[in-house]
């Protein structure tokens, strides 16, 4: 296909996504690690947690989901009456797949008594053993939260080690026991380059997701959820900036900031491959009912909504930042 064909046929794909999005009153939702075509037909592009609120709030029958299993299983269970279609069904999350139910039964057993923060990225089934949910951006609200709740001094903290290591961080106060869990795509970033970088561009800002490892996040200016680096990377005065998380976010600032730059350290390598499976493609045979439905038996879907529930019931503190060298440039 020459390259005329192939932007004619792409454009054709969408206008047929448009139509049949309106024909089944559907919403497509996309994780802003997603390829920038999936993102720019989708309603909503986000994070973790904005993802799974637009979930809870949308009035369409039917949910078009651009990521990975686990964001399809939050969203079926925040609206158990909509259909739910994962627009790819082999995209999975490695991290999730790191620690099972039964695990979590034998790890809560080795700690009695202490209440479990689970990240997002879990399965539904992890979700039914757990007591609250919490996503990259509110991990510490839902820490102080579940502590105040409950009473408890320890807290168990699965999948993410990295993510529980950042949290420990911003609540001392409390004892968080973690899972060796850990996102491979996160820790295929090579610290090193982030300190090469900042020689050839020493006024560059570096803001890094909290899945990445320690000498990585130490030499970060700010982190944050994916959300909180781009609302920063938009807001702040500065021109350029080395973005510590899977190269999506840098290409979906470089789209809506032509303007400054945006360097993905290791950036071969900072591909989630499962976050790059969905394409347009999958998004129209989800809207034709091609894909299998998101179904999750009862006694798996009531606890986990509990535990997804609980997340929702703690009051949001805004954009969560634990540094930043110039606050009053980071919204
Ligand atoms: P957030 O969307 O919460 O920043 O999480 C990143 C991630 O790795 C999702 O799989
Ligand atoms: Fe899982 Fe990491 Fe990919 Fe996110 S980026 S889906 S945590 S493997």
């Amino acid at each position: 296909m020459t390259l005329t064909n192939q932007a004619a046929r792409k454009q054709e794909l969408i206008e047929e996504i448009q139509q049949l999005k309106k024909d089944r009153n559907a919403v497509i939702l996309a994780h802003l690690y997603e390829r920038v075509d999936v993102q720019d037909v989708a309603d909503f592009h986000g994070d973790s947690l904005g993802l799974s609120q637009q979930a809870a709030q949308t009035d369409a029958e039917v949910i078009v989901f651009c990521g990975v299993h686990f964001m399809a299983e939050t969203a079926k269970l925040l609206s158990p009456q909509k259909i739910v279609y994962l627009a790819n069904p082999n995209a999975g999350c490695p991290m999730a797949d790191m620690i099972t139910k039964e695990e979590l039964i034998q790890f809560k057993a080795e700690h009695p008594g202490a209440p479990v923060v689970a990240y997002v990225n879990t399965s539904a089934e992890v979700k039914s053993e757990s007591d609250f949910c919490c996503t990259s951006a509110n991990g510490a609200d839902v820490v102080r939260y579940a502590v105040e709740k409950t009473g408890a001094s320890e807290i168990l903290f699965v999948p993410d080690k990295h993510l529980a290591r950042t949290i420990q961080k911003q609540v001392p106060e409390v004892k968080i026991t973690y899972w060796e869990g850990f996102c491979p795509t996160h820790l295929r970033m090579d610290p090193n380059d982030v300190v090469k970088l900042k020689k050839e561009y020493p006024d560059a800002l570096v803001f890094a997701h909290p899945e990445c490892d320690d000498p990585m996040k130490e030499m970060a200016d700010m982190i944050g959820s994916t959300t909180a680096i781009v609302k920063a990377a938009k807001a702040s005065d500065n021109n350029t900036f080395i973005i510590c998380t899977e190269d999506g976010v840098s290409r979906r600032l470089a789209e809506d900031c032509p303007d400054k730059l945006f360097i993905t350290p290791t950036r071969a390598s900072a591909v989630c491959p499962n976050m790059k499976l969905t394409k347009l493609e999958n998004i129209r045979k989800s809207l034709l009912g091609d894909v299998p439905e998101m179904i999750i038996p009862e006694e798996i879907a009531v606890p986990a909504r509990r535990c997804l529930d609980a997340m929702m019931a703690v009051p949001a503190s805004g954009i969560k930042v634990l540094q930043t060298p110039s606050p009053a440039s980071v919204a």
